[in-house]
């Protein structure tokens, strides 16, 4: 489809969602009774840094509201930790259930809308110990600790994701299994583990009822990385083939969710014989990733022809990794222009989150450098950086704006 649009700017629809995301292991600090925290204390692991302290966000949460508050964000994404509120098995910390609580009512009293997410790439060691995600009770035990959740999310929470990115979680176990790369990146030919796949489809339809059951009017979905592949000539085929156990498996999977959560950050190249490296002459971000602002357009466009119509779709991660924050905002113009464009052309688009509120944790590194604010990190000291002025700013206005260039769909 083409759009010509010559608008620059389109209105939020009626209830918008505007936002950043963050994750509590990559900001909280000290998780220490995770799998992740055991990871990065292992040699054998090989990650380049460990957590620790993180942004010390557990402590600090308020600031971190505040903060996006002032900016003229309305919404918050943030995870609970499983490790946290189930330390061992079948043993529920009501401190950490009321330390999260008191986020939900913080950011309500701060006038944002909190998005929670019950879990986002860690578990308790226990959990991992028994064998995670296959193991026998996996999911009835991911699904009593949702239940467990009840305290936190039982009023004022209109969105639960019950699972961050499933699809990277069945390629990790993947990767686990051949001993082939440690992460994802993109253009990784790593093959999800399929048992893995099974047992997270459930363990989400488990999660959805067992939110329900605590509130009915509660929105549950879960959280898809989309790697935007993109077929080279004579690629058509190869490149279904190779989407479809990565991510449409995942995407179909949610139909008939109350929202998907569409998250992306560059593309993938795919010839006849798979992902095909990045030209030499493209630019790169901190993560390596091609800089693709366009990314965010293709994923929600690929996402609703998998899904179908009916199902609205919110995107709640979308960012770069830059020590340049002029390239930060635009990234942002980029992708938010391509949101703007899938909007007007009839995707029902609900919400923009964006990845990520801080500096933080990237899964063994502080070096990728995601954060509208900037985090100190010995005095822990929050600095906004003038992309999150300028992004927090069109929350003031709801208004998205468009360069007015012609959109060309996928
Ligand atoms: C996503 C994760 C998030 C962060 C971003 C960069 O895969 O959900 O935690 O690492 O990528």
């Amino acid at each position: 489809m083409t759009h010509t649009s010559t608008r620059s700017s389109i209105p939020f629809p009626e209830g918008f969602l505007w936002g950043a995301s963050t994750a509590a292991h990559q900001i909280e600090g000290n998780n220490v009774n995770s799998d992740w925290w055991r990871r990065e204390h292992d040699p054998a692991a090989k990650i380049e840094e460990p957590s620790l302290d993180a942004c010390d966000s557990y402590h600090r949460w308020e600031q971190d509201m505040d903060l996006l508050a002032g900016l003229g964000f309305t919404d918050y994404r943030f995870s609970v930790e499983w490790a946290r509120i189930e330390p061992a098995r079948g043993s529920f910390s009501r401190a950490e259930l009321a330390h999260y609580r008191r986020m939900v009512d913080g950011a309500l009293a701060r006038g944002l809308r909190p998005m929670v997410t019950l879990h986002h790439f860690t578990v308790p060691r226990w959990f991992e110990d028994l064998g995670g995600w296959t193991a026998e009770g996996a999911v009835e035990l991911f699904a009593r600790y949702v239940g467990a959740c009840a305290p936190i999310i039982a009023d004022g929470v209109r969105h639960v994701c019950t699972i961050n990115e499933p699809n990277v979680i069945a390629i990790l176990a993947g990767a686990a299994r051949t001993d082939d790369q440690p992460w994802p990146t993109a253009g990784g030919t790593v093959t999800p583990d399929e048992d893995t796949t099974r047992a997270l489809i459930a363990a989400h339809r488990a999660a959805t009822e067992a939110v329900r059951a605590v509130n009915p009017d509660i929105k549950v979905g879960w959280t898809v990385a989309n790697q935007v592949y993109q077929a080279l000539p004579g690629a058509q085929e190869a490149t279904a083939a190779y989407s479809r156990p990565r991510e449409d498996v995942f995407i179909e999977a949610a139909r008939g969710d109350d929202f998907i959560g569409v998250q992306s950050y560059t593309r993938t190249l795919i010839g006849p014989d798979g992902p095909v490296p990045t030209p030499d002459d493209a630019e790169r971000t901190l993560t390596r990733w091609e800089y693709y602002p366009a990314a965010v357009g293709h994923a929600l466009r690929h996402t609703a022809d998998i899904i179908g119509p009916g199902t609205p779709l919110i995107v709640t991660e979308n960012g770069i990794a830059t020590a340049d924050d002029s390239r930060r905002v635009d990234y942002y113009t980029g992708a938010l222009d391509q949101v703007a464009a899938a909007i007007e052309d009839g995707l029902n688009v609900q919400g923009y989150l964006a990845w990520s509120a801080l500096d933080n944790y990237e899964w063994g590194s502080y070096r990728p450098t995601f954060g509208l604010i900037a985090v100190d990190p010995v005095t822990f000291e929050r600095t906004v950086k003038p992309s999150a002025v300028w992004l927090g700013r069109l929350g003031r206005t709801r208004q998205l704006p468009r360069t007015a260039a012609p959109h060309t769909g996928s």
